[in-house]
């Protein structure tokens, strides 16, 4: 079967269990896998089974209603806790992507508002239906709001996966190209690999060559020199949290991009749906997660450094406002100065 993510989903809610694309496959395998307990949900996101920020907000969001589901509680006591313990295992998973806590409060929020354990259940699993539906939702109207950003032949360099994979379906960053082209405009993509994980050439190119855009993927090291060389229109990349302020938290190798398309003039639009909004903290108030050292000395379990080196493996940066053209979101533009506009499009 030919995958299309224009209308495929990533995560899935699947009579009591959640149903993810396994993203650690791609591009070799296309497997769809069940997860009926919220601690595999919670291992499926550390291990980047599922990733993106709004995918794992969701993926999260489903995993306490997996809780849910299989509690044998009698009182709605006993299963608020067991609620409260899915989600301190959840929210532990991975600290960067507001998302992934958005998720999780808004699901414990609708629960607390049940009287009985059975109204709970149910109003747990309607919820997490409803967000998905509002995750592509979302997705959809970003993308024709950043479309009008795009003109036809247009060249986008992105970073990382910021499409249907990392969100519930039909993505951000990506999601806007996606628009940009069912509006009939011819737009090429240029893909970083996205070391370590290698997220723009594992699945950025996989899901953009599948639903049939010209894209090429580069090592992250030849952006600059894409840039200089006049290859680039303009920069679309995704989001894993802006913060009140106005900086853009996302994939390590996004700020690097933004300084060189601010060196060479080349328009820098962060893409993101109002659930990767924190306008409760600024930016020093962030935690970068800070993954395993492997990831960057072995590719596929091989050594590829010496031993005994240390490794630094960040897995995100964070783009201060004065790099950014302007975010597009699902409310709407953020033009700059956007620390100054945000409140104004986000509500
Ligand atoms: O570590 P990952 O793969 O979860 O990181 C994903 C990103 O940084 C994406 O660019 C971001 O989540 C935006 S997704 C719509």
């Amino acid at each position: 079967m030919k995958e299309n993510f224009f209308t495929l989903r990533t995560v899935m809610w699947d009579e009591g269990r959640v149903k993810m694309i396994d993203q650690t496959l791609l591009p070799g395998r296309f497997v769809y896998r069940s997860f009926a307990r919220w601690e595999e949900v919670a291992d499926a996101i550390r291990r980047l089974v599922v990733r993106g920020a709004p995918a794992i907000g969701v993926a999260a969001a489903m995993g306490i209603a997996t809780a849910a589901v299989n509690s044998k509680a009698t009182t709605r006591a006993q299963l608020q806790l067991e609620l409260e313990r899915a989600a301190s295992g959840l929210r532990a998973t991975r600290p960067t992507a507001v998302n992934l806590f958005w998720g999780i409060d808004r699901v414990m929020a609708v629960a607390s508002r049940s009287k009985d354990v059975e109204g709970a259940r149910e109003a747990v699993v309607q919820e997490v239906l409803k967000m998905a539906d509002e995750d592509v939702e979302a997705c959809k109207r970003l993308g024709r709001f950043g479309a009008d950003l795009v003109e036809d032949g247009d060249t986008v360099i992105t970073q990382c996966n910021a499409g249907a994979l990392a969100t519930v379906g039909y993505g951000t960053a990506l999601g806007v190209i996606r628009a940009a082209s069912e509006q009939g405009k011819c737009v090429k993509v240029i893909v970083p690999e996205t070391r370590p994980a290698l997220q723009g050439s594992r699945l950025t190119a996989f899901e953009l060559s599948a639903d049939g855009f010209s894209c090429t993927i580069v090592s992250d090291t030849a952006v600059g020199s894409m840039m200089q060389s006049g290859k680039v229109d303009l920069a679309i990349v995704g989001a894993d949290r802006v913060t009140k302020d106005g900086y853009v938290f996302n994939k390590i190798g996004t700020y690097q991009v933004a300084v060189l398309a601010k060196r060479h003039e080349i328009p820098f639009y962060p893409a993101a749906p109002t659930s990767s909004f924190d306008l409760k903290r600024t930016h020093d108030q962030v935690t970068i997660e800070e993954r395993p050292a492997d990831e960057v000395v072995k590719i596929r379990g091989r050594r590829i450094a010496p031993k005994g080196v240390p490794v630094a493996n960040p897995a995100f940066d964070m783009t201060p406002p004065e790099l950014v053209t302007a975010i597009v979101t699902d409310q709407g533009i953020i033009k700059s100065p956007v620390q100054d506009n945000i409140s104004t499009v986000i509500r």
